[in-house]
């Protein structure tokens, strides 16, 4: 397993669409050590989840896992789940404005609407569909996460800049509140 270089806003593969898997290409070796060092790059810097892009390739596939995060404290966890080829076939009219952040946006964290729950489409690392229905944080993730594979970032999706924070004003001016919100 390998620890891998996270892209970062500028690199042009940030932006980029990516494509999707053919089940002879999930299969290759190639893809399933890719997958491996994506697990890997996404724990060793605390994130929640990390797509293809973020590690310079422009493939359609996200790594999701929440346990106990010093970057996210206060949120449930979610078990590691491969996401290839992911599709958001539902969501929901509610929206939910919460904090997030990104590793290849680094020290910076924003306010950012979200449909509260999602039904996602996808195939796990062996080929086989997946349907998750995810509500919470979770759906967040999936959402930012699938944002990542169509070339969009959370600052896009961000109505203005004006909660935009960096990370040491977060903890000082923000954390707490964020907490006792939920
Ligand atoms: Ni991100």
């Amino acid at each position: 397993m390998a620890i891998l270089k996270v892209a970062r806003l500028g690199h042009p593969v940030i932006r980029m669409e990516t494509k999707s898997l053919n089940a002879q290409e999930i299969r290759l070796p190639e893809t399933q050590s890719l997958i491996d060092h994506m697990i890997e790059t996404m724990r060793e810097y605390d994130g929640v989840g990390l797509a293809a892009t973020q590690i310079h390739v422009a493939r359609q596939i996200a790594v999701i896992e929440v346990k106990e995060n010093s970057r996210y404290p206060d949120v449930p966890e979610v078990p590691l789940t491969v996401l290839i080829n992911p599709r958001i076939t539902k969501r929901s009219q509610k929206l939910v404005e919460d904090w997030e952040g990104c590793l290849s946006i680094p020290d910076l964290r924003g306010m950012v609407p979200r449909n509260e729950s999602v039904i996602c489409e996808a195939l796990d690392r062996n080929g086989k569909s997946i349907h998750l229905e995810a509500k919470g944080f979770f759906a967040r993730v999936i959402q930012h996460e699938w944002d990542h594979l169509q070339g969009n970032v959370y600052l896009d999706r961000m109505p203005n800049l004006k909660t935009l924070t960096h990370l040491s004003e977060f903890i000082r001016h923000w954390a707490n509140r964020a907490g006792e919100k939920k």
